[in-house]
């Protein structure tokens, strides 16, 4: 693949391969000495056009660990600001020879588009209501390691479906790799016809969780509701906010994920989200530098085989 925009194109054994090179990124993070060069004299900029802290940082450390050399684009500072179009900033910096961009837009398919005008390797790094590739990505390694599989599991996604990237890629990736999922949350916040893409659909968050080994909860993605229904935060976090309470419907050994940003309290009780025996959203975040070193050492290796137009 020339690009990552999303996982849709991926076949399962490329899902593996990205999975199986983070994986040895893991033992390399966790080293005081965290330095590889397999990107050693090629340029990544970062374009991010919607807040982030996990997505930018982890992709910032992620192409220096390798040896890149790195620019955050400030884009509240660009000239964006004075009218120029994200097509037109895309070519500006693409006359500079970058070989990877990383980007994230508030419009779907805003950042497929950009990959037909530049000659680099362009990383979705989120997409409006599109997909957020990396996301799925580090969720897989993350349930992989605690589950010890990726496959024949019951996953539980739980929450606002309708205007999330995270659950999109996440319901095609698990669903790629042969997992039974659930998908929980109110009618208003769940796509319609869903329940034909071989999912369960459940309003009822305790009928949802019975026997899941996954729950993933997911934030309520307010700035994407557009004027349309949004939930009492009350209401809500007591008919499908995560609690012990709920968790115990689950499996023993149910693990509770989360991409973040979390609402302690609205879509997840804040002790539950601490609690290490249960939650592995730090780890989540842990897995996230990992398999964008992956995803960018793959694409870079693809640039060097390929001639660039
Ligand atoms: N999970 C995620 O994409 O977080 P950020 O928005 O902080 O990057």
């Amino acid at each position: 693949h020339r690009h990552l925009l999303g996982i849709e194109p991926l076949s399962p054994q490329d899902i593996v391969t990205i999975l199986d090179l983070a994986e040895t990124y893991v033992d390399l993070n966790r080293q005081s000495a965290k330095h590889a060069d397999v990107l050693a004299g090629l340029t990544q900029i970062n374009m991010f056009f919607e807040n982030s802290t996990r997505t930018q940082a982890s992709f910032e450390l992620a192409g220096k660990r390798l040896g890149a050399d790195v620019m955050n684009m400030a884009m509240q500072a660009s000239s964006i600001k004075k009218g120029e179009t994200l097509i037109d900033t895309a070519m500006t910096l693409n006359a500079m020879h970058p070989d990877l961009l990383v980007v994230r837009h508030p419009h779907s398919g805003a950042v497929d588009l950009l990959a037909q005008k530049v000659n680099c390797a362009v990383l979705n790094a989120g997409d409006g209501k599109h997909e957020h590739p990396t996301q799925a990505l580090l969720d897989a390694l993350t349930i992989r390691r605690a589950k010890g599989r990726l496959h024949r599991l019951n996953i539980a996604i739980c929450g606002d479906i309708s205007h999330s990237r995270v659950a999109r890629s996440n319901l095609i990736l698990l669903g790629k790799m042969e997992n039974r999922i659930r998908l929980i949350g109110p009618p208003t916040l769940m796509p319609s016809g869903i329940g034909e893409f071989g999912v369960e659909v459940y309003d009822d968050m305790r009928e949802g969780l019975q026997d899941v080994d996954v729950v993933m909860m997911l934030r309520l993605q307010k700035e994407r509701m557009d004027g349309g229904f949004i939930p009492s935060e009350r209401e809500y976090y007591h008919r499908y906010g995560l609690d012990a309470e709920k968790l115990a419907l689950a499996k023993p050994d149910a693990i509770v994920m989360h991409p973040g940003p979390m609402n302690r309290g609205v879509e997840i009780d804040g002790t539950l989200a601490d609690d290490i025996n249960r939650s592995v959203i730090q780890d989540q975040v842990e897995m996230g530098v990992a398999v964008r070193m992956a995803a960018m050492e793959l694409l870079a290796r693809n640039l060097a085989a390929e001639p660039r137009e």
